[in-house]
């Protein structure tokens, strides 16, 4: 019933897809073909939580075409199949795995989810039943090594999407909290936003370590990372709780890091525009360094900050891509486009090549 009334639509190739995206936003996408063309050097396995879904039908069909990747479906086969023929789809041969009906891969994954969570208040039985729900399922093929790469969040909000992947393949070794992060193509260039999606009010420490996954997933499309605190002050110049937390992570990151080049806390016109630098603050790092990372002081602000680009600045979002996890998982914003899901399966399968997340 989710996708009656769609129109049929004819398959969309590759190259439809980048000429569509590029009349849309009128900008190249040298940033994705990059990621897309590392991709297709080593395809690798995607299990969607959500294929009983028209738009993760399609993207597994271009992912499939341009051999990006191999989809794995979860859901119900029936239904599945019927969407496939509805929308005129060539998935032959595709895996499709309905949790239910696997019962051996269910004891293995109910076992393995009780032995994490057992001295956090989980039963057996709990677990058992927790692991046929997809979410925990498709999580827990990548933790078992059934997949290399988890996509879901499509149809179901980010919170309750990312809790079994945090509760079942959990962060990177050295690593305390997970974050998200935005690519935004912009007419002036990407730019990197974090955190977008996950840490709703960050202490000076836990930005410290969102600086360095950021800038760690910013080194992984090949761009050197130059990183600016936003506040809404400018090194001092208005006072309060978020400036002075924004001035510490700023003080704690430039000690720490010593060879990223990181400038703050600034306003984020201040930190784009270097003509007001050299008349204002002529001691910014950023001078002639040209900014493309902005650190965000809480989640309303980075959220609110790539949602209002993406919708009035003529720029396209990528991502969220979620930094810090031990495996690849991405979860999609609700309601994402086919465009959007096939870029975030480009970068999960990139990630999965080197055996880590961004
Ligand atoms: N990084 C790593 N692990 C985490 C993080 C994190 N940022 N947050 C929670 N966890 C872990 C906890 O350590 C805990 O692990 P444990 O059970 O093994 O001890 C587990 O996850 C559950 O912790 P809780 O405290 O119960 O989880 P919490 O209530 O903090 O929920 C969540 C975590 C869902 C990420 C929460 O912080 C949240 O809702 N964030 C906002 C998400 C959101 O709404 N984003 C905006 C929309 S996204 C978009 O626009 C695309």
């Amino acid at each position: 019933a989710m996708d009656s009334g769609v129109a049929k639509q004819p398959i969309t190739d590759w190259e439809s897809y980048e000429l569509e995206l590029q009349e849309r936003i009128g900008i190249d996408q040298r940033l994705m073909s990059v990621v897309i063309a590392r991709a297709k050097k080593n395809p690798k396995r995607v299990v969607f939580a959500e294929a009983d879904n028209r738009k993760i039908l399609k993207a597994a069909q271009i992912i499939r075409d341009e051999k990006i990747g191999e989809p794995i479906l979860l859901g119900n086969k029936e239904k599945i199949l019927a969407l496939i023929e509805d929308n005129s789809l060539d998935l032959n041969n595709v895996t499709i795995i309905d949790p239910m009906e696997e019962k051996v891969m269910l004891r293995k994954f109910g076992n393995m989810l009780f032995q994490k969570r057992q001295r956090k208040g989980m039963t057996a039985g709990d677990a058992d039943r927790l692991v046929t729900q997809r979410n925990y399922f498709g999580a827990m093929m990548v933790e078992s090594g059934d997949a290399d790469a988890f996509i879901s969040g499509l149809t179901r909000d980010y919170p309750k999407t990312i809790l079994p992947s945090l509760q079942t393949i959990g962060v990177k070794p050295g690593v305390n909290r997970v974050a998200g992060m935005y690519i935004m193509n912009t007419p002036k260039g990407p730019y990197f936003f974090a955190d977008t999606t996950v840490n709703l009010n960050p202490t000076a420490e836990e930005l410290v370590e969102i600086i360095s996954l950021t800038a760690d997933a910013v080194k992984f499309f090949n761009m050197e990372p130059r990183i600016a605190l936003l506040s809404y002050s400018n090194f001092g110049s208005a006072q309060g709780e978020i400036s002075s937390k924004m001035a510490k992570a700023t003080a704690i990151a430039q000690q720490k890091y010593p060879d990223l080049v990181i400038e703050g806390e600034m306003q984020a016109n201040v930190a784009i525009n270097e003509d007001i630098q050299r008349e204002m603050y002529p001691f910014s790092k950023l001078i002639n360094k040209k900014v493309n990372t902005l650190i965000f002081p809480d989640l309303s602000s980075g959220n609110i900050a790539y949602k209002l680009l993406a919708e009035l600045g003529n720029s396209e979002a990528i991502g969220p891509v979620l930094l810090g996890m031990n495996k690849p998982v991405h979860i999609l914003q609700l309601g994402s486009s086919i465009r959007e899901i096939v870029n975030m399966v480009a970068i999960a399968v990139v990630d999965a090549q080197s055996n880590g997340t961004p």
